[in-house]
């Protein structure tokens, strides 16, 4: 078992007091561990669990249920495409095509740089502003190529 880092245990005690008990701590939990780590592995699931004293399965049920937990390593750059309804009339399969062409990686692949993915979520509850890209996060609505290719730019 790898102990957390100052980053994760500084979170943890920061938080404590809004939550009734350890166990209550596992979505922040989560987050803390993947900000520190960048990425939920099986055994950062044995470390929560044994942080929080629960079982690794309930910490594997809610990081596997939640897509913003990354269960393999991900790049410096996350490029999480929404391709839902209101995303996809507004042209975000045209967005995805792109920037697989322009990284040279296929949707859930990572450049071989390491420094960017593709991904694809479910509503990111900004359909108003469809369509939309979370790049780590910040979100970029109403995206289109020509912003596609200056925040790319931007990131190489
Ligand atoms: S459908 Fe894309 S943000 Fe809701």
């Amino acid at each position: 078992m790898a102990s957390f880092g100052k980053e994760f245990t500084t979170e943890m005690e920061r938080i404590e007091r809004f939550y009734p008990n350890k166990q209550a701590m596992l979505l922040p939990a989560l987050h803390a561990a993947q900000a520190e780590r960048g990425w939920i592995s099986d055994s950062t699931m044995q470390d929560i669990a044994d942080y929080l004293s629960i079982p690794k399965t309930r910490v594997k049920e809610v990081a596997t249920f939640y897509h913003m937990f990354h269960l393999k390593p991900v790049g410096k750059y996350n490029l999480q495409f929404c391709n839902n309804i209101a995303c996809w009339l507004r042209g975000s399969e045209e967005l995805i095509h792109h920037a697989e062409k322009k990284c040279g990686i296929q949707m859930g692949e990572t450049t071989p740089d390491g420094n960017f993915t593709i991904s694809e979520v479910e509503c990111l509850g900004s359909c108003g502003t469809a369509p939309v890209c979370q790049i780590n996060d910040d979100y970029h609505e109403n995206f289109d190529v020509q912003a596609l290719d200056k925040v790319l730019g931007e990131m190489k």
